[in-house]
């Protein structure tokens, strides 16, 4: 796929049939992932992929989260109950799951920095999935950044969660894109 369409046309995908995913292309798109430009070569990202059975993992770690927050809220046991149910199958959405995780770098600035080149690197995996016919969503939230999935992922200070990318086939048509003009969001400054 031209690169220009791939970006124009690359959609949030929520909704993938159960089918499974060839190892192989999983690897396609992690191997683009290691391409994204990345200040003094720091190489910052981690990858974990919770596929089939694997998920049950994630799952868990999902619904553990879930219970701790809900006790953090003081909520009630039956709609704790539901809510780490609704957690636990939010892991088993796609047939593959990729955690991205970005490594803590020697300062705040390289820390920053590590974090912009591991989204850099999630956009090349969105636009790879795209470009082999999958569908694919970046997703985060409160769950995704608590404590208890830090634990999860043995997350070091300075270490973040980038991104939860669910994968697999399309199971949903195009939708009508929203974007402002970039126009609207330019200053040129020519001297
Ligand atoms: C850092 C980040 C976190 C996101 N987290 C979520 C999420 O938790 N749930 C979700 O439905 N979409 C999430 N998205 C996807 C956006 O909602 C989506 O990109 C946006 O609606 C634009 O749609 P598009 O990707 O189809 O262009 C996230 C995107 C980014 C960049």
């Amino acid at each position: 796929m031209e690169l220009a369409k791939a970006i124009q046309s690359r959609q949030s995908i929520n909704r993938v049939k159960p089918d499974a995913v060839p190892d192989e292309i999983v690897e396609e798109i992690l191997e683009s992932a290691v391409h994204a430009p990345n200040h003094k070569i720091t190489e910052p990202w981690h990858f974990h992929v919770f596929i089939g059975k694997g998920r049950g993992e994630f799952a868990r770690a999902r619904a553990e989260t879930a219970q701790l927050q809900a006790e953090e809220e003081g909520e009630d046991e039956e709609m704790a109950v539901g809510r780490v149910s609704r957690e636990r199958k939010k892991a088993f959405r796609a047939p593959v799951v990729v955690a991205v995780v970005s490594r803590g770098g020697r300062d705040e600035v390289e820390t920053t920095e590590n974090y912009a080149a591991c989204s850099a690197a999630v956009q090349n995996m969105l636009l790879t999935a795209h470009s082999l016919g999958l569908g694919a969503i970046w997703r985060t939230g409160p769950v995704a950044y608590h404590p208890h999935m830090r634990d999860f992922f043995g997350l070091e200070v300075g270490d973040r969660i980038v991104a939860y990318l669910y994968l697999g086939y399309p199971d949903m048509g195009e939708r009508p894109r929203r974007r402002e003009a970039v126009w609207g969001k330019t200053d040129w400054h020519r001297g």
